[in-house]
């Protein structure tokens, strides 16, 4: 049965790990989440109100709306794709939590910030998983060996905040990991859902009140998630993912909260064999391998939060020899690509019921806006036509279930980004006459609005179809 609310006093209680849901008797699964074997054993907190309503607060004062704020201070690193993706540096006494896979790259980004923030402002990097000689031996392998940032390897919060509780106490702090990190005073082991969350409290604690800001890295679970409680997200002030292919060079840092910024903002990298560089210009390096003159291909002009990042989009299609053919779809929403396939069906009449069909964003990019559909279709049907897309040209556009393209967001930013890159036409949804008069993107680029996905097949020049 699962516990609500309160727990008593001294009560062993098992905590599913997957979505904190408590319980008196272990189960082999978790009624809440299904998860199974998720259940593990911890010593309750006494969370039962003492006195509440005997014993006098204080009274609290309330104030306007109005009043006099100041801008938060912010910690720079100069690191322009970091401090973009944080809101313009690190706020005073912020909590940030960096989550990502293992071995994508958050311990390399960050001593990489920690001995750029150095230059500046005292930097404490503090390690619950590498030794010290480890350490060193990545700092010298990223060429940082000389910068003063200061080193240690704990695990204990307790000693922890004593060493930080200092009035010459370091100004950023970064914790690899979190999941590492315990209080002696919980006897639950280090990882579990309330040593997660009772580290990060007291060490988001001593931030606020010392003025520090703090990293906190984070491991993800399987499905992606910030292992460890989903109050932890709440409890920082940005939460930032680090994804990429383990098999591509490119990272990217992007924000899902911020408290102090825009969400959805990107950071882009590339991982070499000195550590991560800065790549301040990600649409040329996404479509550096791009070849014009092969047929599948179209190049999608795409948003990533304030970002206009151009991305190649392949595709292949194949006779097959199955029933139910196979479709693949690498870096985009399957479901998406069988809304197309249906839409170039029953509207076009373009049938790929017998075909294969396999697509692929290059460069292992995910991109999940559906302003893509308009470029993924270009793809298949040059797939299907043996035609290449129009030289130099982008795409971007939401097709609707009755074959009509929708209007999409930040127009004259796309349209600016391809200009840039040397495009030369771009196939976009029919604009609106408000948005023709605001459409201010220098006027170089060829713009070919189109109405249904039934247009699109005339811009294929020696189209059979
Ligand atoms: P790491 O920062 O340890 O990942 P995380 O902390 O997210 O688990 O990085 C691990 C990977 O990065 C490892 O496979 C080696 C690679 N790497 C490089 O390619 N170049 C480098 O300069 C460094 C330090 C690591
Ligand atoms: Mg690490």
């Amino acid at each position: 049965m699962e516990i609500e609310n309160t727990v008593a006093r001294n009560l062993t209680i098992y905590i599913c790990q997957e979505c904190e849901a408590s319980y008196s008797k272990w189960t082999g699964q978790c009624d809440k989440c299904s998860a199974w074997n998720s259940l593990l054993e911890e010593k309750g907190q006494d969370n039962t109100p003492k006195g509440l309503g005997v014993k006098k607060g204080q009274i609290i004062d309330f104030v306007g709306l109005n009043g006099s704020e100041q801008q938060p201070k912010r910690r720079t690193s100069h690191i322009k794709e970091f401090d973009r993706v944080t809101g313009g540096g690190l706020v005073a006494g912020s909590a940030i939590l960096v989550g990502g896979d293992p071995g994508i790259g958050k311990s390399t980004l960050l001593m990489q910030v920690a001995a750029a923030m150095a230059k500046n402002f005292e930097c404490a990097y503090i390690s619950g998983e590498e030794a010290i000689d480890q350490l060193r031996l990545r700092a010298s392998r990223l060429g940082l060996s000389n910068s003063p940032v200061k080193l240690a390897a704990a695990t204990s919060v307790r000693n922890i905040n004593s060493s930080l509780n200092d009035k010459n106490g370091p100004n950023v702090v970064i914790i690899d990991s979190i999941q590492c990190m315990y209080v002696d005073n919980l006897e639950s082991a280090p990882g579990t859902v309330s040593q997660v969350r009772t580290s990060a409290q007291e060490l988001i604690r001593l931030a606020k009140r010392k003025g520090f800001s703090i990293i906190l890295v984070g491991h993800v679970t399987k499905d992606g998630a910030i292992a460890g409680p989903k109050v932890l997200e709440h409890l920082v002030d940005t939460v930032l993912y680090f994804e990429g292919d383990q098999s591509h060079q490119f990272r990217i840092l992007r924000s899902v909260k911020n408290r102090f910024g825009p969400a959805d903002e990107i950071g882009v990298f590339e991982m070499t064999g000195t550590g991560l560089i800065e790549v301040s210009n990600p649409s040329a390096l996404f479509l550096s391998e791009h070849d014009e003159t092969v047929s599948g291909t179209s190049v999608f002009a795409g948003m990533e939060g304030t970002r206009p990042i151009l991305v190649e989009i392949q595709s292949l299609i194949c006779t097959s020899a199955q029933a139910t053919p196979r479709r693949a779809v690498i870096g985009w929403d399957s479901n998406r690509l069988a809304m197309i396939l249906a839409v170039m069906d029953s509207r076009c009449g373009l049938s790929l019921a017998k075909s294969e069909v396999y697509l692929n964003i290059a460069g292992g990019l995910k991109v999940s806006e559906p302003a893509a559909d308009l470029a993924v279709s270009a793809a298949l049907i040059s797939s299907i036509m043996e035609v290449p897309v129009p030289k130099k040209t982008v795409l971007f556009g939401e097709i609707g279930l009755s074959g009509e393209i929708r209007t999409v967001s930040q127009i004259t930013t796309r349209l600016k980004e391809a200009e840039k890159l040397g495009f030369k036409q771009a196939i976009i949804p029919t604009l609106k006459n408000t948005s023709k008069t605001k459409l201010n993107h220098g006027g170089k680029i060829e713009i070919r609005e189109i109405k249904n996905l039934r247009d699109l097949i005339a811009i294929f020049p020696k189209a059979k179809m």
